[in-house]
Protein backbone atom coordinates (compact mmCIF):
# COMPACT_ATOMS: atom_id res chain seq x y z
CA UNK A 1 0.00 0.00 0.00
CA UNK A 2 1.26 3.00 -0.99
CA UNK A 3 -0.91 5.97 0.20
CA UNK A 4 -4.04 6.33 1.97
CA UNK A 5 -6.37 9.23 1.62
CA UNK A 6 -7.06 9.82 5.28
CA UNK A 7 -4.91 7.28 7.03
CA UNK A 8 -6.04 6.51 10.47
CA UNK A 9 -2.64 7.19 12.70
CA UNK A 10 -3.01 3.02 14.04
CA UNK A 11 -0.40 2.29 16.68
CA UNK A 12 2.37 0.34 15.27
CA UNK A 13 3.66 -2.51 17.46
CA UNK A 14 6.04 -5.00 15.53
CA UNK A 15 8.48 -2.94 13.87
CA UNK A 16 12.53 -3.01 13.57
CA UNK A 17 13.58 0.49 13.14
CA UNK A 18 17.54 0.29 12.37
CA UNK A 19 19.06 3.96 11.76
CA UNK A 20 22.40 3.29 10.22
CA UNK A 21 24.93 6.64 10.93
CA UNK A 22 23.31 6.43 14.52
CA UNK A 23 26.64 8.48 15.96
CA UNK A 24 25.62 11.30 13.46
CA UNK A 25 23.44 14.43 15.07
CA UNK A 26 20.14 13.40 13.39
CA UNK A 27 19.63 10.82 15.40
CA UNK A 28 19.84 12.57 18.53
CA UNK A 29 18.28 15.78 17.43
CA UNK A 30 15.43 14.46 15.43
CA UNK A 31 15.14 11.03 14.60
CA UNK A 32 14.67 9.68 18.61
CA UNK A 33 12.87 12.42 19.68
CA UNK A 34 10.34 11.81 17.05
CA UNK A 35 10.08 8.06 17.78
CA UNK A 36 9.78 9.10 21.41
CA UNK A 37 6.97 11.59 21.20
CA UNK A 38 5.47 9.05 19.21
CA UNK A 39 5.92 6.21 21.52
CA UNK A 40 4.54 8.80 24.44
CA UNK A 41 1.61 9.90 21.99
CA UNK A 42 0.52 5.95 21.52
CA UNK A 43 1.33 5.97 17.93
CA UNK A 44 4.68 3.55 18.68
CA UNK A 45 3.69 0.31 20.94
CA UNK A 46 6.31 -0.43 23.42
CA UNK A 47 7.33 -3.61 21.60
CA UNK A 48 9.07 -1.89 18.74
CA UNK A 49 12.72 -2.46 18.37
CA UNK A 50 15.08 0.90 17.10
CA UNK A 51 18.35 -0.40 16.68
CA UNK A 52 21.42 2.01 16.37
CA UNK A 53 24.28 1.35 13.76
CA UNK A 54 27.48 2.64 13.85
CA UNK A 55 31.07 1.76 13.58
CA UNK A 56 31.81 3.68 16.96
CA UNK A 57 32.33 1.22 19.91
CA UNK A 58 28.93 1.42 22.01
CA UNK A 59 27.16 -0.77 24.02
CA UNK A 60 22.95 -0.58 24.77
CA UNK A 61 23.86 1.00 27.91
CA UNK A 62 25.85 3.65 26.46
CA UNK A 63 23.80 4.27 23.28
CA UNK A 64 20.99 4.69 25.78
CA UNK A 65 22.32 6.82 28.29
CA UNK A 66 23.50 9.13 25.02
CA UNK A 67 20.15 9.21 23.71
CA UNK A 68 18.46 10.27 27.26
CA UNK A 69 21.01 13.17 27.82
CA UNK A 70 20.04 14.40 24.19
CA UNK A 71 16.60 13.84 24.35
CA UNK A 72 16.38 15.58 28.28
CA UNK A 73 17.56 18.61 26.83
CA UNK A 74 13.92 18.78 24.82
CA UNK A 75 11.56 16.65 26.25
CA UNK A 76 10.26 17.99 30.02
CA UNK A 77 11.80 16.35 33.23
CA UNK A 78 8.42 14.71 34.31
CA UNK A 79 7.72 13.35 30.76
CA UNK A 80 10.82 11.73 30.47
CA UNK A 81 10.05 10.20 33.90
CA UNK A 82 7.34 8.95 32.95
CA UNK A 83 8.10 7.16 29.39
CA UNK A 84 12.50 7.00 29.67
CA UNK A 85 12.09 3.79 30.76
CA UNK A 86 9.99 1.30 28.62
CA UNK A 87 11.01 3.85 25.73
CA UNK A 88 14.53 2.90 26.38
CA UNK A 89 14.15 -1.08 26.79
CA UNK A 90 13.63 -0.47 22.92
CA UNK A 91 16.68 1.14 22.36
CA UNK A 92 19.71 -1.50 21.30
CA UNK A 93 22.84 -0.74 19.49
CA UNK A 94 24.99 -2.69 16.83
CA UNK A 95 28.26 -2.01 16.16
CA UNK A 96 28.84 -1.77 12.17
CA UNK A 97 31.41 -0.42 9.79
CA UNK A 98 29.16 0.32 7.04
CA UNK A 99 31.42 -0.58 4.11
CA UNK A 100 32.84 -3.66 6.18
CA UNK A 101 30.50 -6.46 4.61
CA UNK A 102 31.64 -9.07 7.65
CA UNK A 103 29.95 -6.89 9.61
CA UNK A 104 26.97 -7.00 8.09
CA UNK A 105 26.06 -11.09 9.04
CA UNK A 106 26.57 -10.08 12.95
CA UNK A 107 24.28 -6.86 12.56
CA UNK A 108 22.32 -9.95 11.07
CA UNK A 109 22.52 -12.26 14.17
CA UNK A 110 21.84 -9.86 16.63
CA UNK A 111 18.47 -8.43 14.90
CA UNK A 112 17.49 -11.70 15.10
CA UNK A 113 17.89 -12.36 18.64
CA UNK A 114 16.67 -9.38 19.74
CA UNK A 115 13.38 -9.52 17.04
CA UNK A 116 12.51 -13.32 18.42
CA UNK A 117 13.31 -12.33 22.15
CA UNK A 118 10.44 -9.94 21.67
CA UNK A 119 8.33 -11.86 19.53
CA UNK A 120 8.82 -9.33 16.40
CA UNK A 121 8.16 -10.35 12.81
CA UNK A 122 10.79 -9.23 10.77
CA UNK A 123 9.13 -6.29 9.40
CA UNK A 124 12.23 -3.85 9.02
CA UNK A 125 13.01 -0.32 8.41
CA UNK A 126 16.36 0.79 7.55
CA UNK A 127 16.73 4.36 8.00
CA UNK A 128 20.14 5.95 6.37
CA UNK A 129 21.11 9.12 8.23
CA UNK A 130 25.00 8.67 7.08
CA UNK A 131 26.83 10.67 4.09
CA UNK A 132 25.51 9.70 0.36
CA UNK A 133 28.37 7.80 -0.14
CA UNK A 134 27.54 4.86 2.41
CA UNK A 135 24.08 4.72 0.70
CA UNK A 136 24.46 2.43 -1.70
CA UNK A 137 27.27 0.43 0.00
CA UNK A 138 25.00 0.26 2.68
CA UNK A 139 21.96 -1.66 0.61
CA UNK A 140 24.80 -3.75 -1.46
CA UNK A 141 25.96 -5.03 2.28
CA UNK A 142 22.35 -6.09 3.46
CA UNK A 143 21.80 -7.66 0.09
CA UNK A 144 24.83 -9.72 0.79
CA UNK A 145 23.22 -10.84 3.93
CA UNK A 146 19.93 -11.56 2.84
CA UNK A 147 18.23 -8.51 4.96
CA UNK A 148 16.44 -7.20 1.48
CA UNK A 149 13.71 -9.61 0.61
CA UNK A 150 11.76 -7.49 -2.05
CA UNK A 151 8.53 -7.31 0.06
CA UNK A 152 7.53 -3.86 1.03
CA UNK A 153 6.18 -5.03 4.59
CA UNK A 154 9.83 -6.32 5.49
CA UNK A 155 11.71 -4.13 4.14
CA UNK A 156 11.81 -0.42 3.80
CA UNK A 157 14.04 2.07 3.48
CA UNK A 158 14.80 5.77 4.32
CA UNK A 159 17.05 7.99 2.56
CA UNK A 160 18.25 11.46 3.86
CA UNK A 161 18.98 13.87 1.67
CA UNK A 162 21.68 14.83 -0.46
CA UNK A 163 20.07 12.56 -2.90
CA UNK A 164 23.13 12.80 -5.45
CA UNK A 165 24.93 15.75 -6.52
CA UNK A 166 23.42 16.48 -10.02
CA UNK A 167 21.25 15.17 -12.01
CA UNK A 168 23.67 12.35 -13.25
CA UNK A 169 24.68 11.34 -9.90
CA UNK A 170 21.00 10.91 -8.60
CA UNK A 171 19.89 8.98 -11.66
CA UNK A 172 22.86 6.40 -11.30
CA UNK A 173 22.29 5.97 -7.66
CA UNK A 174 17.85 5.52 -8.33
CA UNK A 175 19.15 2.59 -11.01
CA UNK A 176 21.33 1.08 -8.50
CA UNK A 177 19.06 1.11 -6.05
CA UNK A 178 16.69 -0.05 -8.30
CA UNK A 179 18.47 -3.04 -8.81
CA UNK A 180 18.21 -4.18 -5.19
CA UNK A 181 14.99 -2.25 -4.37
CA UNK A 182 11.49 -1.65 -4.84
CA UNK A 183 9.88 1.83 -5.60
CA UNK A 184 7.47 1.06 -3.36
CA UNK A 185 10.26 -0.07 -0.54
CA UNK A 186 12.25 3.29 -1.10
CA UNK A 187 11.21 6.48 0.99
CA UNK A 188 13.20 9.23 0.06
CA UNK A 189 12.86 12.09 2.81
CA UNK A 190 12.52 15.41 2.43
CA UNK A 191 11.83 16.90 5.92
CA UNK A 192 9.95 19.66 4.94
CA UNK A 193 7.07 17.78 3.55
CA UNK A 194 6.58 16.30 7.19
CA UNK A 195 5.73 20.10 8.05
CA UNK A 196 2.43 20.95 9.31
CA UNK A 197 1.59 23.84 7.35
CA UNK A 198 3.00 22.54 4.24
CA UNK A 199 1.06 20.03 4.08
CA UNK A 200 -2.16 22.15 5.00
CA UNK A 201 -0.86 24.03 1.59
CA UNK A 202 -2.71 21.12 -0.08
CA UNK A 203 -5.41 20.71 2.40
CA UNK A 204 -5.98 24.83 2.08
CA UNK A 205 -6.00 25.29 -1.58
CA UNK A 206 -8.30 21.80 -2.57
CA UNK A 207 -10.65 21.97 0.57
CA UNK A 208 -11.79 25.33 -0.25
CA UNK A 209 -13.61 26.72 -2.63
CA UNK A 210 -13.06 30.15 -2.43
CA UNK A 211 -9.24 30.60 -2.99
CA UNK A 212 -8.80 28.01 -6.04
CA UNK A 213 -10.13 29.89 -8.55
CA UNK A 214 -7.62 32.65 -8.16
CA UNK A 215 -4.81 30.18 -8.57
CA UNK A 216 -3.57 30.94 -12.07
CA UNK A 217 -1.94 33.76 -14.23
CA UNK A 218 -5.16 35.69 -14.31
CA UNK A 219 -4.70 36.86 -10.46
CA UNK A 220 -1.49 36.27 -9.71
CA UNK A 221 1.27 38.66 -10.43
CA UNK A 222 3.91 36.51 -8.75
CA UNK A 223 5.11 34.59 -6.02
CA UNK A 224 7.72 34.24 -3.63
CA UNK A 225 9.38 31.62 -1.63
CA UNK A 226 12.02 32.16 0.80
CA UNK A 227 13.92 29.94 3.33
CA UNK A 228 15.61 32.07 5.25
CA UNK A 229 18.02 30.83 8.48
CA UNK A 230 19.47 33.20 10.84
CA UNK A 231 22.54 30.56 11.71
CA UNK A 232 25.37 30.14 10.40
CA UNK A 233 26.91 27.07 9.95
CA UNK A 234 26.74 24.91 13.17
CA UNK A 235 29.59 23.30 13.92
CA UNK A 236 30.60 20.15 12.66
CA UNK A 237 28.71 20.84 9.55
CA UNK A 238 31.43 22.70 7.52
CA UNK A 239 32.68 19.83 5.63
CA UNK A 240 29.49 19.15 4.32
CA UNK A 241 27.95 22.55 3.50
CA UNK A 242 31.28 23.53 1.96
CA UNK A 243 30.83 20.69 -0.69
CA UNK A 244 27.24 21.13 -0.95
CA UNK A 245 25.85 25.13 -0.54
CA UNK A 246 22.79 26.65 -0.55
CA UNK A 247 21.31 25.49 -3.99
CA UNK A 248 21.94 21.30 -3.37
CA UNK A 249 20.78 21.97 0.65
CA UNK A 250 17.66 24.00 0.28
CA UNK A 251 16.86 25.05 -2.93
CA UNK A 252 16.80 21.95 -4.99
CA UNK A 253 14.73 20.12 -2.05
CA UNK A 254 12.25 22.04 0.04
CA UNK A 255 12.03 25.17 -1.96
CA UNK A 256 11.43 23.42 -5.02
CA UNK A 257 9.25 21.06 -3.27
CA UNK A 258 7.07 24.00 -1.61
CA UNK A 259 7.17 25.59 -5.43
CA UNK A 260 5.26 22.26 -6.26
CA UNK A 261 2.45 22.24 -3.80
CA UNK A 262 1.38 25.92 -4.53
CA UNK A 263 1.55 25.42 -8.65
CA UNK A 264 0.56 21.48 -8.75
CA UNK A 265 -2.65 21.04 -10.66
CA UNK A 266 -5.51 18.76 -7.92
CA UNK A 267 -4.67 15.28 -8.10
CA UNK A 268 -8.03 13.09 -8.92
CA UNK A 269 -7.41 11.39 -5.96
CA UNK A 270 -5.78 12.04 -2.72
CA UNK A 271 -3.24 9.73 -2.90
CA UNK A 272 0.52 9.41 -3.01
CA UNK A 273 0.90 8.57 -6.77
CA UNK A 274 -1.90 10.77 -7.89
CA UNK A 275 -0.11 13.83 -5.69
CA UNK A 276 3.61 13.01 -7.22
CA UNK A 277 2.29 12.86 -10.36
CA UNK A 278 0.70 16.40 -10.33
CA UNK A 279 4.04 17.36 -8.59
CA UNK A 280 6.14 16.00 -11.47
CA UNK A 281 4.36 17.56 -13.91
CA UNK A 282 5.20 20.89 -12.12
CA UNK A 283 8.75 20.28 -12.21
CA UNK A 284 8.69 19.08 -15.38
CA UNK A 285 7.79 22.32 -16.88
CA UNK A 286 9.66 24.66 -14.67
CA UNK A 287 11.95 26.97 -16.79
CA UNK A 288 14.22 29.40 -16.14
CA UNK A 289 12.85 32.76 -15.48
CA UNK A 290 14.66 34.30 -17.82
CA UNK A 291 16.14 33.06 -21.52
CA UNK A 292 19.86 33.20 -22.05
CA UNK A 293 23.18 33.15 -19.72
CA UNK A 294 22.16 31.71 -16.11
CA UNK A 295 23.16 34.96 -14.07
CA UNK A 296 19.97 36.87 -15.62
CA UNK A 297 18.21 34.70 -13.91
CA UNK A 298 20.51 32.47 -10.46
CA UNK A 299 22.08 34.30 -8.25
CA UNK A 300 24.62 33.35 -5.64
CA UNK A 301 26.18 34.86 -2.30
CA UNK A 302 28.20 34.08 0.15
CA UNK A 303 28.49 35.63 3.85
CA UNK A 304 30.81 37.90 5.00
CA UNK A 305 31.64 38.82 8.69
CA UNK A 306 29.60 40.93 10.43
CA UNK A 307 28.00 42.37 13.64
CA UNK A 308 24.29 41.62 14.34
CA UNK A 309 22.42 42.95 16.86
CA UNK A 310 26.58 44.80 18.18
CA UNK A 311 27.72 41.39 18.17
CA UNK A 312 30.81 40.17 15.97
CA UNK A 313 29.76 37.30 13.50
CA UNK A 314 32.47 35.30 11.73
CA UNK A 315 32.41 34.88 7.68
CA UNK A 316 31.62 32.01 5.94
CA UNK A 317 35.07 31.51 5.01
CA UNK A 318 35.90 31.90 8.57
CA UNK A 319 33.70 28.87 10.06
CA UNK A 320 35.16 25.43 11.07
CA UNK A 321 36.20 22.94 8.16
CA UNK A 322 35.39 25.59 5.52
CA UNK A 323 38.01 26.06 2.61
CA UNK A 324 39.33 29.88 3.60
CA UNK A 325 39.26 30.55 -0.50
CA UNK A 326 35.59 28.78 -0.62
CA UNK A 327 33.69 29.66 -3.22
CA UNK A 328 30.66 28.19 -1.97
CA UNK A 329 26.96 30.00 -1.98
CA UNK A 330 25.85 30.16 1.10
CA UNK A 331 22.72 32.01 -0.58
CA UNK A 332 21.00 31.32 -3.70
CA UNK A 333 17.70 32.89 -5.16
CA UNK A 334 16.18 31.93 -8.75
CA UNK A 335 13.33 33.28 -10.80
CA UNK A 336 11.49 30.67 -12.22
CA UNK A 337 8.56 30.06 -14.35
CA UNK A 338 6.31 27.29 -14.77
CA UNK A 339 5.56 26.75 -18.95
CA UNK A 340 1.89 25.50 -18.71
CA UNK A 341 -1.53 26.88 -19.58
CA UNK A 342 -1.95 27.79 -15.38
CA UNK A 343 1.38 30.00 -14.67
CA UNK A 344 2.38 31.03 -18.19
CA UNK A 345 4.08 34.63 -17.49
CA UNK A 346 3.99 34.08 -13.99
CA UNK A 347 7.63 34.81 -12.26
CA UNK A 348 8.36 32.59 -9.40
CA UNK A 349 11.38 33.63 -7.39
CA UNK A 350 12.89 31.03 -4.81
CA UNK A 351 15.73 32.23 -2.28
CA UNK A 352 17.27 30.52 0.75
CA UNK A 353 20.51 31.70 2.85
CA UNK A 354 21.92 31.57 5.43
CA UNK A 355 23.19 34.01 7.97
CA UNK A 356 20.07 36.00 6.75
CA UNK A 357 18.27 38.94 8.57
CA UNK A 358 15.38 36.60 10.35
CA UNK A 359 14.73 33.07 10.28
CA UNK A 360 11.67 32.59 8.36
CA UNK A 361 10.12 30.17 5.72
CA UNK A 362 6.73 31.74 4.10
CA UNK A 363 5.14 31.32 0.15
CA UNK A 364 3.72 34.97 -0.50
CA UNK A 365 1.19 34.83 -3.10
CA UNK A 366 1.15 38.63 -4.39
CA UNK A 367 -2.24 39.47 -6.28
CA UNK A 368 -2.87 41.96 -9.13
CA UNK A 369 -3.79 45.42 -8.81
CA UNK A 370 -7.48 46.05 -9.55
CA UNK A 371 -7.68 47.25 -12.95
CA UNK A 372 -8.52 51.07 -11.60
CA UNK A 373 -7.31 52.65 -8.57
CA UNK A 374 -10.77 54.34 -7.70
CA UNK A 375 -9.76 55.10 -4.31
CA UNK A 376 -6.81 57.03 -2.38
CA UNK A 377 -4.57 54.27 -0.40
CA UNK A 378 -2.70 55.48 2.46
CA UNK A 379 0.31 54.22 4.89
CA UNK A 380 -1.25 54.86 8.70
CA UNK A 381 1.01 55.33 11.87
CA UNK A 382 -1.59 56.08 14.42
CA UNK A 383 -3.78 58.95 12.98
CA UNK A 384 -0.89 60.07 11.09
CA UNK A 385 -1.63 59.25 7.28
CA UNK A 386 0.49 59.47 4.32
CA UNK A 387 -0.57 59.09 0.65
CA UNK A 388 0.65 55.74 -0.97
CA UNK A 389 1.11 53.23 -3.02
CA UNK A 390 -1.97 50.84 -3.92
CA UNK A 391 -1.21 47.43 -2.24
CA UNK A 392 -1.62 44.35 -4.02
CA UNK A 393 -3.31 41.59 -1.92
CA UNK A 394 -1.63 39.27 -0.36
CA UNK A 395 -1.93 35.75 0.67
CA UNK A 396 1.31 34.13 2.87
CA UNK A 397 1.66 31.15 4.10
CA UNK A 398 4.28 31.23 6.87
CA UNK A 399 5.84 28.19 7.57
CA UNK A 400 8.14 28.74 10.26
CA UNK A 401 8.68 30.04 12.84
CA UNK A 402 4.73 30.64 14.41
CA UNK A 403 2.64 28.67 11.41
CA UNK A 404 -0.03 31.05 9.73
CA UNK A 405 -1.75 32.14 7.01
CA UNK A 406 -2.50 35.29 6.54
CA UNK A 407 -4.23 37.76 3.83
CA UNK A 408 -3.61 41.29 3.37
CA UNK A 409 -6.72 43.50 1.55
CA UNK A 410 -7.43 46.70 1.49
CA UNK A 411 -10.40 48.04 3.13
CA UNK A 412 -11.66 52.10 4.32
CA UNK A 413 -10.04 53.38 6.63
CA UNK A 414 -12.97 54.88 8.77
CA UNK A 415 -13.36 59.11 8.20
CA UNK A 416 -14.96 61.24 6.44
CA UNK A 417 -13.11 60.82 3.36
CA UNK A 418 -12.65 57.06 1.08
CA UNK A 419 -9.04 56.23 1.88
CA UNK A 420 -7.86 52.80 1.05
CA UNK A 421 -5.72 51.20 4.22
CA UNK A 422 -4.58 47.82 3.80
CA UNK A 423 -4.70 45.09 6.37
CA UNK A 424 -4.29 41.82 7.62
CA UNK A 425 -6.28 38.89 8.64
CA UNK A 426 -4.12 36.52 10.50
CA UNK A 427 -5.07 32.94 11.14
CA UNK A 428 -2.08 31.39 13.48
CA UNK A 429 -2.56 27.53 13.96
CA UNK A 430 -0.62 26.91 17.33
CA UNK A 431 -2.60 29.58 18.94
CA UNK A 432 -6.41 28.73 17.21
CA UNK A 433 -5.94 24.64 17.74
CA UNK A 434 -4.15 25.14 20.95
CA UNK A 435 -2.25 21.97 19.88
CA UNK A 436 1.67 21.49 19.92
CA UNK A 437 2.31 20.56 15.94
CA UNK A 438 4.14 17.44 15.09
CA UNK A 439 7.85 17.67 14.68
CA UNK A 440 7.98 16.74 10.73
CA UNK A 441 10.21 13.37 11.38
CA UNK A 442 7.31 12.07 14.09
CA UNK A 443 5.10 12.44 10.73
CA UNK A 444 7.50 11.28 8.49
CA UNK A 445 8.53 7.71 10.84
CA UNK A 446 5.21 7.24 11.05
CA UNK A 447 4.30 7.56 7.38
CA UNK A 448 6.99 5.09 6.80
CA UNK A 449 5.97 2.71 9.01
CA UNK A 450 2.35 2.50 8.14
CA UNK A 451 3.56 2.47 4.12
CA UNK A 452 2.23 5.91 3.34
CA UNK A 453 4.78 7.21 0.58
CA UNK A 454 2.23 10.36 0.13
CA UNK A 455 4.82 12.80 1.87
CA UNK A 456 8.26 11.04 0.45
CA UNK A 457 9.75 12.20 -3.48
CA UNK A 458 9.67 9.67 -5.99
CA UNK A 459 12.80 8.92 -7.89
CA UNK A 460 11.62 10.88 -11.05
CA UNK A 461 10.81 14.38 -9.05
CA UNK A 462 13.72 13.95 -7.75
CA UNK A 463 15.32 13.80 -11.45
CA UNK A 464 13.09 16.72 -12.87
CA UNK A 465 14.35 18.64 -10.14
CA UNK A 466 18.04 18.15 -10.02
CA UNK A 467 17.78 18.42 -14.39
CA UNK A 468 16.27 21.91 -13.47
CA UNK A 469 18.96 23.14 -11.48
CA UNK A 470 22.00 21.72 -12.95
CA UNK A 471 22.81 24.21 -15.26
CA UNK A 472 22.82 26.62 -12.46
CA UNK A 473 25.37 23.89 -11.06
CA UNK A 474 27.82 23.86 -14.07
CA UNK A 475 27.78 27.61 -14.35
CA UNK A 476 28.92 28.04 -10.72
CA UNK A 477 31.37 25.21 -10.69
CA UNK A 478 33.64 27.20 -12.91
CA UNK A 479 36.73 28.52 -12.12
CA UNK A 480 35.94 32.01 -12.28
CA UNK A 481 32.98 31.89 -10.59
CA UNK A 482 32.41 33.81 -7.37
CA UNK A 483 29.44 34.22 -5.08
CA UNK A 484 29.15 37.79 -4.03
CA UNK A 485 29.53 38.90 -0.45
CA UNK A 486 26.99 40.03 1.54
CA UNK A 487 27.04 40.93 5.64
CA UNK A 488 26.00 38.69 7.62
CA UNK A 489 22.44 39.00 9.15
CA UNK A 490 20.99 40.78 6.36
CA UNK A 491 18.70 39.74 3.33
CA UNK A 492 21.16 38.22 0.64
CA UNK A 493 23.65 39.91 -2.25
CA UNK A 494 22.56 42.56 -4.21
CA UNK A 495 22.25 40.66 -7.13
CA UNK A 496 19.46 38.96 -5.33
CA UNK A 497 17.55 42.43 -5.16
CA UNK A 498 18.31 42.83 -9.28
CA UNK A 499 16.36 39.56 -9.70
CA UNK A 500 12.95 41.23 -8.78
CA UNK A 501 13.29 44.81 -9.20
CA UNK A 502 14.04 44.64 -12.76
CA UNK A 503 10.58 43.20 -13.37
CA UNK A 504 9.04 45.76 -11.05
CA UNK A 505 9.35 43.37 -8.25
CA UNK A 506 10.79 43.62 -4.41
CA UNK A 507 11.68 40.97 -2.11
CA UNK A 508 9.23 41.09 1.17
CA UNK A 509 11.27 41.84 4.48
CA UNK A 510 8.99 39.53 6.48
CA UNK A 511 8.82 39.62 10.28
CA UNK A 512 7.92 36.69 11.83
CA UNK A 513 5.31 37.80 14.77
C1 LIG B 1 18.29 20.83 6.06
C2 LIG B 1 19.55 21.51 5.61
O1 LIG B 1 17.80 19.98 5.07
O2 LIG B 1 17.31 21.82 6.35
C3 LIG B 1 20.05 22.48 6.66
O3 LIG B 1 20.54 20.53 5.35
C4 LIG B 1 18.97 23.45 7.02
O4 LIG B 1 21.20 23.17 6.21
C5 LIG B 1 17.68 22.71 7.38
O5 LIG B 1 19.41 24.19 8.13
C6 LIG B 1 16.53 23.67 7.57
O6 LIG B 1 15.46 22.96 8.10
P1 LIG B 1 14.44 23.67 9.08
O7 LIG B 1 13.42 22.63 9.34
O8 LIG B 1 15.21 24.08 10.29
O9 LIG B 1 13.94 24.84 8.31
Amino acid sequence: MNSNSNPTPTRIDDVTIMIFGASGDLTGRKLIPALFNLFKNGYLGGNCLIVGVARREKTNESFRKEMKTELGEEIPHEVMENHWNEFSSMLHYSRVDLTNQADYASLREEIGEWETERGLPGHRVVYLATSTSLFLPSIQNLSSVGMIPSDAEKMRVVIEKPFGRDFESARELSQDLSQLLNEDQIYRIDHYLGKETVQNILLFRFGNAIFEPLFNRNHIDHVQITVAESQGIEGGRGGYYDKSGALRDVLQNHALQLLCLVAMEPPSLFEAEHIRDEKLKVLQTLKPGRSGHVDEWAVAGQYAASSIRGEKVKGFVDEERIDPDSRTETFAAIEARIDNWRWAGVPFYLRTGKRMATRVTEIAIQFKLPPLHLFTTVECEGSMCEPANAQPNMLVFRIQPHEAISISFSTKRPGMQYRLQSMEMDFDFEGSFAVDLPAAYERLLLDVMRSDSTLFTRSDELEAAWNFIDPILKQWSQEDHRPELYPAGTWGPKGGNQLLSRNGHYWRAPVPK
